[in-house]
């Protein structure tokens, strides 16, 4: 069995919650790399439906371990209340889950820094989920954050007070320090610390080991390719490394143990928060996806901005992380479409390019170049085989999988587990086995 990378080509909310749950049925670990509970993977059992914040998708399945890697930022409440919440489902996530000693803490005052900077007057606001993770991420780059280690360690009183020493002079100089209590953070933290603690351990020793031992391991992205730090649309970014190699440096698994990289995208695409969309929809039909496919932020509820699939965007995309095949989510929601518009092109001060541009203002001057498909008009969720798709539908696949130059790999047509097909014969088949 291979080890796998899964994750996000577009801005996130691609369905990995979904794919990763399924695929998951055949390894033996899954690892979260990067983010934190600004993720919402969402899953259906039946009539339940789980959506994974901080802990991998996997962990629905009793026999995969689960593992939250060094790269993930960590809000102990909220990781607590995911816990507590998959117990009353029944899931046993004290026995199925470990936790990277090296991973980063989040704390409240992450979350007021955020709304700070968020709130400035002179600034654009990214949109951010408000969940201190971009706060977090800065203190771990600037070598002043906590770590998981730290918290579990009774060490932790000496360091908080000198993280918290200053953020109080940020606090004072916002004139809200009192609205602040230091000292309370400190005694739930310790307070959770003691539940965390027996699930601390090395997870990149933990995942080499599994390995070694030639069990096989699926890397659950979060967020999506462009809106990684690097390779997104900067800086309406997350703050962290949701591209393929985050896998490796958000793990402490190196290249050379990865076979196979999977990228998850849309039928169409969707963003939330602010920042440029080449291909987005503002009329009629945008907002007939945005109900067909309920689109609404998983985490924060705010509607997604929709648009069309955007062939430009997931060649870079592909290219920056290597994927070897990718998943088609939500093809059922085009289903009433007449005809299904595809981004082919940008347009960019008269010239056709096909390349993606690094700055804001550069994205936000592509004319997006579209060629009209036509549509099925017929209901295709949870059709088993490509074959029994309608010819359209099949021929609009063919048409992504020609321009992207990369193979259609599987398909999801529903929410459920068991509406979606592997491709016989795909790559992404063979890395499955
Ligand atoms: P993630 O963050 O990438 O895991 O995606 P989200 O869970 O935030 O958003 C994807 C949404 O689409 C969820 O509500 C899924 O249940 C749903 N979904 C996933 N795949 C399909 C599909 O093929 N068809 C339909 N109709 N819904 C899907
Ligand atoms: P999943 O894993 C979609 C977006 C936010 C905002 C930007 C920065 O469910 O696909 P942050 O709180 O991370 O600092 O916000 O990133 N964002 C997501 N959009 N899906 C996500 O996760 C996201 N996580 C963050 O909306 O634009
Ligand atoms: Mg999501």
């Amino acid at each position: 069995m291979s080890n796998l990378i899964v994750l996000g080509a577009q801005w996130g909310d691609e369905g990995k919650g979904k794919i990763v749950d399924l695929l998951s049925e055949k390894f033996d670990a899954v690892a979260r790399y990067q983010g934190g509970h600004n993720a919402g993977h969402t899953v259906y059992l039946g009539e339940k439906k789980f959506v994974l914040k901080l802990i991998p998708s996997g962990i629905l399945r009793p026999n995969v371990q689960a593992v939250v890697g060094n790269g993930v930022v960590i809000d102990p409440a909220a990781l607590l209340e995911e816990i507590h919440g998959l117990e009353a489902a029944g899931i046993n996530v004290k026995a199925q889950l470990k936790i990277s000693n090296r991973a980063h803490v989040i704390f409240p005052f992450h979350r007021t820094i955020e709304k700070i900077s968020e709130g400035r007057d002179d600034r654009t606001a990214i949109g951010t989920t408000s969940r201190g993770i971009g706060p977090c991420y800065e203190d771990k780059i600037a070598r002043r954050g906590i770590r998981i280690a730290d918290l579990v360690d009774n060490k932790f009183s000496q360091l908080y007070c000198s993280l918290a020493e200053d953020k109080q002079l940020i606090a004072t100089a916002f004139k809200i320090a009192e609205k602040v209590d230091f000292q309370d953070i400190l005694v739930r933290y310790k307070q959770y610390a003691d539940e965390i603690r027996p699930m601390v351990c090395d997870t990149s020793h933990l995942l080499n080991s599994l390995i070694r031992q030639g069990k096989s391991v699926l890397f659950e992205g979060a967020q999506g390719t462009m809106l990684d730090i690097d390779f997104g649309t900067y800086p309406f970014v997350t703050s962290s490394s949701a591209a393929a190699g985050g896998a490796c440096t958000g793990t402490g698994v190196a290249p050379n143990k990865i076979d196979g990289i999977v990228g998850v995208s849309k039928a169409y695409i969707t963003r939330v928060g602010a920042g440029p969309f080449p291909s987005e929809d503002l009329g009629e039909a945008g907002e007939k996806i945005r109900r067909a496919g309920n689109e609404f932020g998983s985490v924060t509820g705010r509607p997604r901005r929709c648009g069309w699939f955007d062939v430009p965007l997931l060649r870079y995309t592909a290219e920056v992380n290597g994927f070897d095949s990718l998943i088609i989510t939500k093809l059922d929601v085009l289903d009433d479409l007449d005809e299904i518009p595809v981004c082919v092109a940008y347009e960019v001060n008269g010239k056709v390019m096909t390349q993606m541009p690094a700055s804001t203002q550069a994205i936000e001057a592509i004319k997006p170049i579209f060629e009209k498909l036509p549509g099925w008009k017929t209901k295709t969720q949870g059709i088993p085989s490509l074959d029994a798709l309608p010819k359209q539908a099949r021929a609009y696949l063919k048409f992504l999988e020609e321009k992207t130059e990369v193979e259609i790999g599987s398909v999801s047509n529903g929410p459920e587990r068991n509406e979606t097909m592997i491709v016989p014969g795909s790559k992404l088949e063979k890395l499955l086995h």
